[in-house]
């Protein structure tokens, strides 16, 4: 049975009040519901983390690594944009990791549009709302 981890990192405790025009009205345990409910038949394990803190964030990418996990689905939020510290977390532990994001961030201002932690991820799902994470834990069960 394949473990996954999926971390979410700030603001997306506020998911289904935060800007529903562009993240959906889903709160982010009922997206983690979703995403086991569409998975089961994966027969995943997985275990969801969410915090506002960068340390944390990182943390969680260690614990993933020393428990076990086989891959983590990771929004990373605005950290994408600019967090070094989560980029080489990420390439340390060589897990692999797939990038999500609700919104396509190449349809936003400017400053989204770059990610520093693409480069490290097996790759990068955005811009189809909750369906995100499902593909996320789907191509980390399917693909080697
Ligand atoms: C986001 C996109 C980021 O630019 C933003 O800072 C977020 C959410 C998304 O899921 O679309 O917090 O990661």
């Amino acid at each position: 049975m394949k473990k996954i981890m999926i971390i979410n990192g700030p603001n997306l405790n506020f998911l289904g009040k935060r800007e529903p025009e562009i993240y959906g009205s889903d709160t982010l345990s009922d997206i983690i519901a979703y995403t086991k409910e569409k998975t089961a038949a994966l027969g995943a394990e997985i275990v969801a983390f969410q915090s506002n803190c960068e340390g944390e964030i990182i943390d969680a990418l260690y614990r993933a690594y020393d428990e076990g996990f086989d891959g983590v689905v990771i929004n990373a939020g605005a950290y994408s944009h600019y967090s070094i510290a989560i980029r080489d977390a990420i390439s340390s532990i060589k897990l692999p990791c797939v990038e999500v994001h609700l919104s396509n961030i190449h349809a936003r201002e400017e400053f989204r549009h770059n990610s520093v932690i693409s480069a490290v991820c097996k790759g990068m799902i955005c811009g189809f709302g909750k369906e995100v994470y499902p593909l996320g834990v789907r191509v980390l069960c399917e693909n080697r």
